[in-house]
Protein backbone atom coordinates (compact mmCIF):
# COMPACT_ATOMS: atom_id res chain seq x y z
CA UNK A 1 0.00 0.00 0.00
CA UNK A 2 1.68 3.47 -1.21
CA UNK A 3 1.78 6.12 1.75
CA UNK A 4 -1.09 8.04 0.16
CA UNK A 5 -3.82 5.25 0.10
CA UNK A 6 -2.38 4.11 4.01
CA UNK A 7 -3.10 7.92 4.93
CA UNK A 8 -6.41 7.52 3.69
CA UNK A 9 -7.12 3.89 5.03
CA UNK A 10 -6.30 5.66 8.83
CA UNK A 11 -8.41 8.59 8.03
CA UNK A 12 -11.60 6.36 6.60
CA UNK A 13 -10.62 3.94 10.02
CA UNK A 14 -10.62 6.69 12.81
CA UNK A 15 -14.26 7.50 12.90
CA UNK A 16 -14.66 3.73 13.03
CA UNK A 17 -12.06 3.04 15.42
CA UNK A 18 -13.32 5.73 17.84
CA UNK A 19 -16.92 4.93 18.34
CA UNK A 20 -15.72 1.15 19.11
CA UNK A 21 -16.11 0.70 23.17
CA UNK A 22 -13.21 -0.77 24.80
CA UNK A 23 -13.57 -1.85 28.44
CA UNK A 24 -11.72 -1.51 31.27
CA UNK A 25 -11.11 -4.29 33.68
CA UNK A 26 -11.50 -4.09 37.46
CA UNK A 27 -8.13 -3.48 38.50
CA UNK A 28 -6.36 -4.38 41.82
CA UNK A 29 -3.36 -2.71 42.94
CA UNK A 30 -0.54 -3.87 45.81
CA UNK A 31 1.41 -6.24 47.33
CA UNK A 32 -0.23 -9.45 48.13
CA UNK A 33 -3.08 -8.41 46.16
CA UNK A 34 -2.78 -11.68 44.13
CA UNK A 35 -4.41 -13.58 46.78
CA UNK A 36 -7.50 -11.77 45.82
CA UNK A 37 -7.71 -14.47 42.82
CA UNK A 38 -9.96 -17.17 45.15
CA UNK A 39 -12.59 -14.88 46.50
CA UNK A 40 -12.95 -13.44 42.66
CA UNK A 41 -13.51 -17.09 41.06
CA UNK A 42 -15.83 -17.72 44.44
CA UNK A 43 -17.87 -14.28 43.32
CA UNK A 44 -17.72 -15.40 39.63
CA UNK A 45 -19.69 -18.31 40.71
CA UNK A 46 -16.61 -20.88 39.05
CA UNK A 47 -17.14 -23.79 39.75
CA UNK A 48 -13.25 -25.07 38.17
CA UNK A 49 -10.76 -22.57 36.82
CA UNK A 50 -7.91 -23.34 34.11
CA UNK A 51 -4.64 -21.41 35.71
CA UNK A 52 -2.23 -20.49 32.51
CA UNK A 53 1.19 -20.45 33.26
CA UNK A 54 4.84 -21.50 32.47
CA UNK A 55 6.81 -24.35 33.78
CA UNK A 56 9.22 -21.67 35.10
CA UNK A 57 6.93 -19.80 36.73
CA UNK A 58 4.88 -22.80 38.05
CA UNK A 59 8.39 -24.41 39.48
CA UNK A 60 9.84 -21.60 41.09
CA UNK A 61 6.82 -21.53 43.50
CA UNK A 62 5.90 -17.97 42.05
CA UNK A 63 2.30 -18.97 42.28
CA UNK A 64 1.67 -20.44 45.95
CA UNK A 65 -0.04 -17.83 47.22
CA UNK A 66 -2.38 -17.22 44.23
CA UNK A 67 -3.54 -21.38 44.38
CA UNK A 68 -3.52 -21.36 47.89
CA UNK A 69 -6.38 -18.62 47.79
CA UNK A 70 -7.81 -20.66 45.53
CA UNK A 71 -7.80 -23.61 47.47
CA UNK A 72 -9.28 -21.57 50.21
CA UNK A 73 -12.05 -20.36 48.26
CA UNK A 74 -13.13 -23.90 47.55
CA UNK A 75 -13.05 -23.49 43.70
CA UNK A 76 -11.18 -26.87 42.33
CA UNK A 77 -8.69 -25.22 39.57
CA UNK A 78 -6.49 -27.24 36.94
CA UNK A 79 -2.61 -25.71 36.03
CA UNK A 80 -1.89 -25.59 32.57
CA UNK A 81 2.32 -24.52 32.52
CA UNK A 82 2.95 -25.58 29.10
CA UNK A 83 3.17 -21.86 28.16
CA UNK A 84 6.38 -20.74 26.14
CA UNK A 85 7.71 -17.31 25.04
CA UNK A 86 6.19 -15.50 22.06
CA UNK A 87 3.55 -18.75 22.10
CA UNK A 88 2.12 -20.32 19.26
CA UNK A 89 -1.28 -21.75 18.21
CA UNK A 90 -0.14 -25.34 19.01
CA UNK A 91 0.80 -24.68 22.73
CA UNK A 92 -2.95 -22.45 22.75
CA UNK A 93 -4.38 -25.48 21.19
CA UNK A 94 -2.69 -27.51 24.12
CA UNK A 95 -4.04 -25.17 26.70
CA UNK A 96 -7.63 -25.32 25.12
CA UNK A 97 -7.51 -28.85 25.43
CA UNK A 98 -6.84 -28.57 29.01
CA UNK A 99 -9.79 -25.90 29.71
CA UNK A 100 -12.01 -28.90 29.11
CA UNK A 101 -14.57 -28.60 31.70
CA UNK A 102 -13.33 -24.96 33.46
CA UNK A 103 -15.47 -22.44 33.13
CA UNK A 104 -13.03 -19.61 34.19
CA UNK A 105 -9.79 -19.06 33.45
CA UNK A 106 -6.93 -17.04 35.16
CA UNK A 107 -3.31 -16.22 34.02
CA UNK A 108 -0.54 -16.23 36.13
CA UNK A 109 2.21 -14.81 33.75
CA UNK A 110 4.08 -12.66 31.03
CA UNK A 111 2.27 -11.46 27.94
CA UNK A 112 3.25 -14.77 26.78
CA UNK A 113 0.97 -16.41 29.06
CA UNK A 114 -1.50 -13.51 29.48
CA UNK A 115 -1.90 -14.05 25.32
CA UNK A 116 -2.47 -17.52 25.26
CA UNK A 117 -5.20 -17.34 28.28
CA UNK A 118 -7.21 -15.00 26.43
CA UNK A 119 -7.21 -16.95 22.79
CA UNK A 120 -8.05 -20.03 24.99
CA UNK A 121 -10.57 -18.40 26.74
CA UNK A 122 -11.94 -16.66 23.47
CA UNK A 123 -11.82 -20.12 21.19
CA UNK A 124 -13.54 -22.30 24.38
CA UNK A 125 -16.42 -19.35 23.95
CA UNK A 126 -16.72 -19.30 20.15
CA UNK A 127 -16.13 -23.21 20.07
CA UNK A 128 -13.40 -22.60 17.62
CA UNK A 129 -9.41 -22.47 17.53
CA UNK A 130 -7.28 -19.81 18.08
CA UNK A 131 -6.04 -19.24 14.26
CA UNK A 132 -9.66 -18.51 13.28
CA UNK A 133 -9.94 -15.69 15.79
CA UNK A 134 -6.88 -13.93 14.29
CA UNK A 135 -7.84 -10.43 12.49
CA UNK A 136 -9.98 -8.04 13.60
CA UNK A 137 -13.26 -8.32 15.32
CA UNK A 138 -13.53 -11.67 15.08
CA UNK A 139 -14.89 -12.95 18.93
CA UNK A 140 -18.93 -12.75 18.67
CA UNK A 141 -19.35 -14.36 21.79
CA UNK A 142 -17.55 -12.89 24.97
CA UNK A 143 -14.54 -15.08 26.14
CA UNK A 144 -14.62 -16.79 29.67
CA UNK A 145 -14.52 -14.89 32.52
CA UNK A 146 -10.54 -14.34 32.97
CA UNK A 147 -8.41 -12.91 35.57
CA UNK A 148 -4.97 -11.89 34.17
CA UNK A 149 -1.96 -11.71 36.69
CA UNK A 150 0.84 -10.07 35.19
CA UNK A 151 4.25 -11.67 36.27
CA UNK A 152 6.22 -8.66 33.81
CA UNK A 153 5.57 -5.42 33.28
CA UNK A 154 5.35 -4.50 30.11
CA UNK A 155 2.95 -5.61 27.32
CA UNK A 156 0.00 -4.41 28.95
CA UNK A 157 -1.79 -7.53 27.98
CA UNK A 158 -4.10 -7.34 31.07
CA UNK A 159 -6.12 -4.18 29.87
CA UNK A 160 -5.25 -4.83 25.86
CA UNK A 161 -7.40 -5.77 23.43
CA UNK A 162 -4.82 -7.89 22.10
CA UNK A 163 -3.60 -11.31 22.26
CA UNK A 164 -0.45 -12.07 19.78
CA UNK A 165 0.55 -15.79 18.99
CA UNK A 166 3.46 -16.79 16.33
CA UNK A 167 2.50 -18.39 13.00
CA UNK A 168 4.67 -21.01 13.21
CA UNK A 169 4.20 -22.15 9.17
CA UNK A 170 5.30 -18.39 8.39
CA UNK A 171 7.73 -17.11 11.22
CA UNK A 172 5.62 -14.63 11.97
CA UNK A 173 3.09 -13.01 14.47
CA UNK A 174 -0.63 -13.50 14.02
CA UNK A 175 -3.08 -10.73 15.89
CA UNK A 176 -6.74 -11.29 17.47
CA UNK A 177 -7.75 -8.10 18.19
CA UNK A 178 -11.24 -7.66 19.40
CA UNK A 179 -12.71 -5.58 22.73
CA UNK A 180 -14.06 -9.17 23.94
CA UNK A 181 -10.14 -9.92 24.69
CA UNK A 182 -9.88 -7.85 27.65
CA UNK A 183 -9.77 -9.35 30.47
CA UNK A 184 -12.79 -9.33 33.75
CA UNK A 185 -10.28 -8.60 36.49
CA UNK A 186 -6.08 -7.35 36.41
CA UNK A 187 -4.29 -7.73 39.67
CA UNK A 188 -0.89 -5.78 39.43
CA UNK A 189 0.84 -7.39 42.66
CA UNK A 190 4.52 -6.19 43.15
CA UNK A 191 5.69 -8.89 44.59
CA UNK A 192 5.15 -11.18 41.74
CA UNK A 193 7.73 -8.79 39.64
CA UNK A 194 10.32 -8.25 42.51
CA UNK A 195 12.40 -11.87 40.91
CA UNK A 196 12.10 -10.91 37.52
CA UNK A 197 15.69 -10.77 36.24
CA UNK A 198 17.38 -6.92 35.69
CA UNK A 199 17.36 -8.25 31.82
CA UNK A 200 13.75 -9.07 31.57
CA UNK A 201 12.61 -5.48 33.72
CA UNK A 202 14.59 -3.62 31.74
CA UNK A 203 12.99 -4.89 28.46
CA UNK A 204 9.40 -5.32 29.26
CA UNK A 205 9.72 -1.73 30.85
CA UNK A 206 10.86 -0.64 27.45
CA UNK A 207 8.20 -2.86 25.66
CA UNK A 208 6.00 -0.40 28.17
CA UNK A 209 7.87 2.57 27.06
CA UNK A 210 7.16 1.84 23.15
CA UNK A 211 3.57 1.47 23.96
CA UNK A 212 3.56 4.76 25.51
CA UNK A 213 5.31 6.54 23.23
CA UNK A 214 3.64 4.71 19.51
CA UNK A 215 0.22 5.95 21.62
CA UNK A 216 1.35 9.48 22.40
CA UNK A 217 2.21 10.05 18.32
CA UNK A 218 -0.26 8.49 17.07
CA UNK A 219 -3.38 10.12 14.83
CA UNK A 220 -5.65 8.46 17.02
CA UNK A 221 -4.57 9.92 20.42
CA UNK A 222 -6.59 11.61 22.04
CA UNK A 223 -6.47 13.55 25.59
CA UNK A 224 -7.33 10.38 27.63
CA UNK A 225 -4.86 8.60 25.72
CA UNK A 226 -2.69 11.61 26.06
CA UNK A 227 -3.00 11.01 30.10
CA UNK A 228 -2.52 7.54 30.20
CA UNK A 229 1.00 8.03 27.79
CA UNK A 230 2.45 10.72 30.08
CA UNK A 231 1.63 8.47 32.88
CA UNK A 232 3.69 5.49 31.91
CA UNK A 233 6.14 7.87 30.76
CA UNK A 234 7.26 9.27 33.99
CA UNK A 235 6.89 6.59 35.56
CA UNK A 236 9.27 4.71 33.65
CA UNK A 237 11.89 7.75 33.53
CA UNK A 238 11.44 7.71 36.98
CA UNK A 239 11.12 4.00 38.32
CA UNK A 240 13.22 2.22 35.95
CA UNK A 241 16.69 3.30 37.22
CA UNK A 242 15.73 2.55 40.32
CA UNK A 243 14.41 -0.80 39.90
CA UNK A 244 17.73 -1.50 37.67
CA UNK A 245 20.10 -1.02 40.79
CA UNK A 246 17.68 -2.13 43.23
CA UNK A 247 15.39 -5.26 41.85
CA UNK A 248 13.76 -5.58 45.00
CA UNK A 249 12.20 -2.17 44.87
CA UNK A 250 8.71 -3.19 45.76
CA UNK A 251 7.50 0.64 45.22
CA UNK A 252 9.21 0.90 42.07
CA UNK A 253 8.35 -2.49 40.75
CA UNK A 254 4.62 -1.31 41.37
CA UNK A 255 5.27 1.84 39.48
CA UNK A 256 6.58 -0.02 36.49
CA UNK A 257 3.56 -2.52 36.62
CA UNK A 258 1.24 0.68 36.85
CA UNK A 259 3.30 2.18 34.23
CA UNK A 260 2.48 -0.99 32.04
CA UNK A 261 -1.19 -1.10 32.75
CA UNK A 262 -1.58 3.01 31.87
CA UNK A 263 0.22 2.22 28.08
CA UNK A 264 -2.10 -0.69 27.22
CA UNK A 265 -4.39 1.31 28.11
CA UNK A 266 -3.16 4.38 26.05
CA UNK A 267 -1.85 1.85 22.76
CA UNK A 268 -5.00 -0.45 22.73
CA UNK A 269 -6.94 2.80 21.68
CA UNK A 270 -4.43 4.32 19.52
CA UNK A 271 -3.01 1.28 18.36
CA UNK A 272 1.01 0.99 18.00
CA UNK A 273 3.20 2.02 14.71
CA UNK A 274 7.01 1.63 13.37
CA UNK A 275 8.71 0.10 16.04
CA UNK A 276 6.15 -2.89 16.81
CA UNK A 277 6.09 -3.39 13.46
CA UNK A 278 9.35 -3.69 12.97
CA UNK A 279 10.02 -5.38 16.29
CA UNK A 280 7.35 -7.87 15.66
CA UNK A 281 8.82 -9.09 12.49
CA UNK A 282 12.13 -9.44 13.61
CA UNK A 283 11.02 -11.33 17.10
CA UNK A 284 9.14 -13.27 14.46
CA UNK A 285 11.96 -14.51 12.07
CA UNK A 286 15.00 -14.16 14.37
CA UNK A 287 13.73 -15.05 18.12
CA UNK A 288 14.35 -11.87 19.26
CA UNK A 289 12.29 -10.81 22.97
CA UNK A 290 9.28 -8.31 21.96
CA UNK A 291 10.60 -5.99 24.91
CA UNK A 292 14.43 -6.17 23.50
CA UNK A 293 13.24 -5.82 19.83
CA UNK A 294 11.33 -2.79 21.19
CA UNK A 295 13.88 -1.17 22.72
CA UNK A 296 16.64 -1.34 20.26
CA UNK A 297 14.46 0.18 17.46
CA UNK A 298 12.52 2.99 19.59
CA UNK A 299 15.14 5.41 20.18
CA UNK A 300 15.63 5.29 16.03
CA UNK A 301 12.32 5.36 15.13
CA UNK A 302 12.03 8.33 17.78
CA UNK A 303 14.50 10.19 15.86
CA UNK A 304 12.68 10.05 12.73
CA UNK A 305 9.45 11.53 13.49
CA UNK A 306 11.52 14.45 15.23
CA UNK A 307 10.67 16.90 12.27
CA UNK A 308 6.98 15.90 12.67
CA UNK A 309 6.36 15.59 16.81
CA UNK A 310 8.70 18.01 17.88
CA UNK A 311 5.92 19.57 19.94
CA UNK A 312 4.88 16.66 21.07
CA UNK A 313 8.57 15.14 22.00
CA UNK A 314 9.00 18.85 23.70
CA UNK A 315 5.93 18.53 26.25
CA UNK A 316 7.67 15.16 27.61
CA UNK A 317 10.70 16.88 27.97
CA UNK A 318 9.32 19.46 30.05
CA UNK A 319 7.39 16.74 32.22
CA UNK A 320 11.06 15.13 32.45
CA UNK A 321 12.52 18.61 33.69
CA UNK A 322 14.74 18.54 30.68
CA UNK A 323 16.43 21.44 30.05
CA UNK A 324 16.45 25.08 30.73
CA UNK A 325 13.04 27.03 30.60
CA UNK A 326 14.48 28.88 27.59
CA UNK A 327 14.86 26.03 25.38
CA UNK A 328 13.00 25.60 21.96
CA UNK A 329 10.29 23.00 21.25
CA UNK A 330 12.84 21.75 18.83
CA UNK A 331 16.22 21.55 21.46
CA UNK A 332 13.51 20.09 24.41
CA UNK A 333 12.66 17.51 21.39
CA UNK A 334 15.84 16.70 20.59
CA UNK A 335 17.03 16.52 24.30
CA UNK A 336 14.19 14.11 24.57
CA UNK A 337 15.40 11.61 22.24
CA UNK A 338 18.94 11.53 23.02
CA UNK A 339 17.51 10.66 26.74
CA UNK A 340 15.80 7.62 25.17
CA UNK A 341 19.17 6.28 23.53
CA UNK A 342 20.86 7.38 27.35
CA UNK A 343 17.93 5.10 28.73
CA UNK A 344 19.35 2.13 26.62
CA UNK A 345 22.68 2.94 27.41
CA UNK A 346 21.69 2.52 30.89
CA UNK A 347 20.08 -0.85 30.81
CA UNK A 348 22.98 -1.99 28.42
CA UNK A 349 20.51 -2.80 25.09
CA UNK A 350 22.76 -3.87 22.68
CA UNK A 351 23.03 -1.62 19.53
CA UNK A 352 21.86 -4.81 17.18
CA UNK A 353 20.63 -7.56 16.70
CA UNK A 354 23.31 -10.29 16.23
CA UNK A 355 20.95 -13.03 14.25
CA UNK A 356 19.15 -10.36 11.81
CA UNK A 357 21.66 -10.39 8.80
CA UNK A 358 21.67 -7.79 6.24
CA UNK A 359 20.57 -10.03 3.81
CA UNK A 360 17.01 -10.16 5.21
CA UNK A 361 16.39 -6.56 5.56
CA UNK A 362 14.23 -6.01 2.51
CA UNK A 363 12.02 -9.18 3.74
CA UNK A 364 11.89 -7.60 6.44
CA UNK A 365 10.76 -3.84 4.96
CA UNK A 366 8.11 -5.82 3.22
CA UNK A 367 6.41 -7.18 6.30
CA UNK A 368 7.05 -4.56 8.32
CA UNK A 369 5.31 -2.01 6.18
CA UNK A 370 2.61 -4.36 5.41
CA UNK A 371 1.91 -4.77 9.30
CA UNK A 372 2.57 -1.34 9.72
CA UNK A 373 0.72 0.70 6.45
CA UNK A 374 -3.04 1.49 6.36
CA UNK A 375 -3.49 0.11 10.21
CA UNK A 376 -1.17 1.98 12.37
CA UNK A 377 -2.00 5.71 12.49
CA UNK A 378 1.85 6.99 12.43
CA UNK A 379 2.91 10.67 12.61
CA UNK A 380 5.73 9.92 9.65
CA UNK A 381 5.87 7.10 7.08
CA UNK A 382 9.44 5.91 6.16
CA UNK A 383 10.74 5.50 2.77
CA UNK A 384 12.05 2.59 2.00
CA UNK A 385 15.36 3.91 1.28
CA UNK A 386 15.08 5.33 5.11
CA UNK A 387 14.04 1.91 6.66
CA UNK A 388 16.75 0.23 4.85
CA UNK A 389 18.98 3.05 6.52
CA UNK A 390 17.19 1.95 9.59
CA UNK A 391 17.58 -2.08 9.24
CA UNK A 392 21.32 -1.47 8.66
CA UNK A 393 22.08 0.46 11.89
CA UNK A 394 20.57 -2.58 13.66
CA UNK A 395 21.17 -5.66 11.51
CA UNK A 396 24.40 -7.62 12.56
CA UNK A 397 27.21 -6.31 11.55
CA UNK A 398 28.87 -7.90 8.28
CA UNK A 399 31.85 -9.61 8.95
CA UNK A 400 35.08 -7.01 8.05
N1 LIG B 1 -1.43 -8.59 24.09
C1 LIG B 1 -0.77 -7.47 24.03
O1 LIG B 1 -1.36 -6.40 24.10
C2 LIG B 1 0.73 -7.52 23.89
C3 LIG B 1 1.46 -6.33 23.91
C4 LIG B 1 2.85 -6.42 23.78
C5 LIG B 1 3.46 -7.67 23.66
N2 LIG B 1 2.71 -8.79 23.63
C6 LIG B 1 3.31 -10.15 23.50
O2 LIG B 1 3.74 -10.58 24.79
C7 LIG B 1 4.83 -11.48 24.65
C8 LIG B 1 6.00 -11.01 25.50
O3 LIG B 1 5.62 -10.95 26.84
P1 LIG B 1 6.68 -10.55 27.98
O4 LIG B 1 7.59 -9.51 27.44
O5 LIG B 1 5.93 -10.27 29.20
O6 LIG B 1 7.59 -11.84 28.11
P2 LIG B 1 7.18 -13.39 28.35
O7 LIG B 1 5.83 -13.51 28.84
O8 LIG B 1 7.55 -14.12 27.09
O9 LIG B 1 8.20 -13.79 29.51
C9 LIG B 1 9.61 -13.67 29.30
C10 LIG B 1 10.36 -14.55 30.28
O10 LIG B 1 10.24 -14.01 31.59
C11 LIG B 1 9.94 -15.04 32.52
N3 LIG B 1 9.21 -14.44 33.63
C12 LIG B 1 7.97 -13.90 33.60
N4 LIG B 1 7.67 -13.39 34.80
C13 LIG B 1 8.73 -13.62 35.61
C14 LIG B 1 9.01 -13.32 36.98
N5 LIG B 1 8.16 -12.64 37.75
N6 LIG B 1 10.19 -13.73 37.49
C15 LIG B 1 11.11 -14.37 36.70
N7 LIG B 1 10.89 -14.67 35.40
C16 LIG B 1 9.71 -14.29 34.87
C17 LIG B 1 9.11 -16.04 31.73
O11 LIG B 1 9.19 -17.32 32.33
C18 LIG B 1 9.81 -15.99 30.37
O12 LIG B 1 10.90 -16.86 30.32
C19 LIG B 1 5.18 -11.51 23.17
O13 LIG B 1 4.60 -12.64 22.57
C20 LIG B 1 4.55 -10.23 22.64
O14 LIG B 1 4.26 -10.30 21.25
C21 LIG B 1 1.36 -8.73 23.77
FE1 LIG C 1 4.68 -4.38 22.81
Amino acid sequence: MNTTMSKLSIAVRKPVIKLVSKPTPVTYIGPGKAEETGRLLKMLGARKALVITDGFLHQSGLLNGLLDSIRRAEVEYTVFDGVQSDPTFAIVASAKQACTGCDTVVAVGGGSVMDTAKSVAAAVANHTEAEALAGMFKVHRHMLPLIAVPTTAGTGSETTVAAIISDTATHSKKQILDPKLVPMFAILDPELTVGLPKTTTAYTALDALTHALEAYVAGYADEETDRQARIAVRLIFQYLPKVWENPANLEGREALLTASFFAGMAFTRTYVGYVHAFAHTIGGKFGVPHGLANAVLLPHVMRYYLPVCGKRFAQLAKMLNLGTPGDSDQVRATRFVKLLYQLNRQMEIPKRFEKFPASAIEEVIDMAFQECHGVYPVPRYFTREHARKLMEAVCAKEDA
